[in-house]
């Protein structure tokens, strides 16, 4: 029997990013009809997920790269309580609709009854003889026991294990697995959501219920009132999904000019060395103090010297907002950096504070379908990797592919993570080059790109120093790109005083 369902859910199946399912939808190989694709549809062009009928869990989960991929896993299930919410709501739905087949089924026997008693009182035999048949074949067919496919099976464990919410007025989908709250998993899957203390009291990730249920996972404070309650009103921060499809009304951040300017005190995590000349500095927020900020942006960051004079800089975050608590920045020695200096001095340690206002910047994804390129000079990798991650949290851009320029021998400081993007995913290519001159590197990048994407309708991404990236853009202009799909974020060179 033909099963019916969403592209985010028929992509979890499959197990391929929702990208790769809407580019086939728009070359025209895989068919929507109303929105929701059938099984057999699915079954047509991924004809192996049938064939599997062992590993199908590792296959629903097939995600990105190991790490991630054993996270998931560990997540999976959520809580007991949770579980048990979410199956006594669909158990309760098959308890209605197998209540009903029975009374259709006690309406068919009944009208069978009718007629034989008609029949034997002599009306119309040829009438009565069809009428007849024609309910004994509908009865025969309603009886028949007819094997679920295996796609219905495995959706409807996953509508056990994850929730499907969607977000009116957007349209958006996301998924909430395991331990999630609703704004955790809001957030990983790349939704611009209004939240503040994200602990239940400011009462900001409020938003109304449509259909479905919720469940409390985390104490709040925030005191709702009766009228919003009656209202169906929830806080996302302390909620996870009680029933396996919910639907919520809720307005998200359209671009940066909806997230608000914050001050919070962070705790360094860890210091790492990348590379002689480059540093993860690894800050955490307060629990209840978080950072809202969109991928691809800027904060600055400061601390108080031992001399009592205050060093501060501005930095892309290199992390994903979807782990708004672990903020990860790279950091290069310069001279004319103060806090860069501090850093490499070992004057900023493990437990220090380090004040974070911010985000600014308008380097943020476009709300497009187009493939997507991503171009980094050094440095510039940080908020390319900001932007890769969330592209990636939002599964929606059909490829990925990424061009990354070092002016110094160690500038790939982070090869590994490119190396495991490739080997995780299907729709990601990435590209290292290493060139000492700037302009010339930029141009050997334009010709790497120019081999297969420049006939491509994509959105460009570049990110360094001035002449990279007024380099390349001049590239990919002549090459007839139109400006609207170049954004650019060109990293300002230091300018402070020396030692
Ligand atoms: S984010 Fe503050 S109550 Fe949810």
């Amino acid at each position: 029997m033909t099963h019916w369902l969403t592209v985010w859910r028929a992509a979890q199946l499959v197990g391929v990013s929702r990208g790769v399912l809407q580019q086939q939808v728009r070359d025209g190989s895989l068919v929507l009809t109303e929105g929701l694709v059938s099984t057999d549809e699915l079954l047509r062009l991924y004809p192996a997920t049938q064939l599997e009928d062992t590993g199908i869990l590792e296959r629903v989960t097939t995600i990105r790269d190991e790490a991630f991929g054993r996270r998931l896993r560990e997540r999976l299930l959520p809580s007991q309580e949770v579980l048990a919410t979410r199956l006594f709501n669909q158990t309760q739905e098959l308890a209605d609709v197998r209540r009903h087949l029975q009374r259709y089924h006690g309406l068919v026997v009944a009208l069978q009854d009718r007629l034989h008693a008609l029949q034997a009182k002599g009306a119309t035999p040829l009438e009565l003889a069809e009428l007849q048949d024609f309910v004994d074949e509908g009865l025969a067919a309603a009886l028949a026991t007819e094997q679920a496919d295996l796609l219905t099976v495995m959706d409807d464990m996953l509508k056990v294990m994850s929730a499907q919410v969607t977000v009116r007025p957007s349209g958006h989908e996301f998924t909430v697995e395991g331990h999630d709250t609703l704004l955790q998993a809001g957030l990983r899957a790349g939704l611009k959501l209004n939240y503040g203390c994200g602990n239940g009291t400011c009462g900001m990730c409020k938003v109304r219920v449509i259909s479905g249920d919720v469940v409390r996972t985390q104490p709040c404070d925030y005191p709702m009132s009766e009228a919003e309650r009656a209202q169906g009103y929830t806080l996302m921060c302390a909620h996870t999904a009680g029933s396996s499809e919910l639907t919520l009304e809720l307005l998200e951040a359209g671009g940066p000019q909806d997230i608000p300017q914050q001050q919070i005190v962070t705790s360094v995590r860890a210091v790492t060395q990348l590379a002689p000349g480059t540093r993860l500095l690894h800050l955490q927020t307060p629990r209840s103090h978080r950072l809202r900020f969109l991928a691809g942006q800027s904060v600055t960051l400061g601390v108080s010297r031992p001399d009592g004079r205050d060093v501060h800089a501005l930095y892309p975050v290199a992390s994903c907002p979807c782990d708004d608590r672990n903020l990860h920045f790279f950091i290069e020695r310069h001279a004319l950096d103060p806090f860069a200096r501090q850093l490499f001095a070992d004057g900023i340690k493990a437990g220090d504070a380090v004040t974070v206002w911010g985000p600014v910047g308008e380097f943020v994804l476009a709300d497009s379908q187009r493939p997507l390129v991503f171009a980094a000079c050094d440095a510039g990798f940080a908020p390319i990797k900001s932007l890769i991650e969330h592209a990636l949290a939002l599964d929606a851009a059909p490829s990925l592919s990424l061009f990354w320029l070092a002016t110094k021998p160690d500038g790939h400081f982070l090869e590994n993570q490119c190396r495991a993007w490739g080997e995780a995913l299907d729709q990601f290519e990435y590209e290292l080059l290493a060139e000492p001159d700037i302009t010339f590197g930029a141009a050997q990048l334009a010709a790497a790109m120019r081999a297969d994407l420049f006939d491509i309708e994509c959105e460009f991404y570049l990110a360094g120093p001035e002449a990279f990236v007024s380099a390349l853009r001049a590239e990919l202009r002549a090459s007839g790109v139109p400006a609207a799909q170049i954004h650019t974020n060109v990293l300002l060179e230091p300018v402070g005083e020396t030692a």
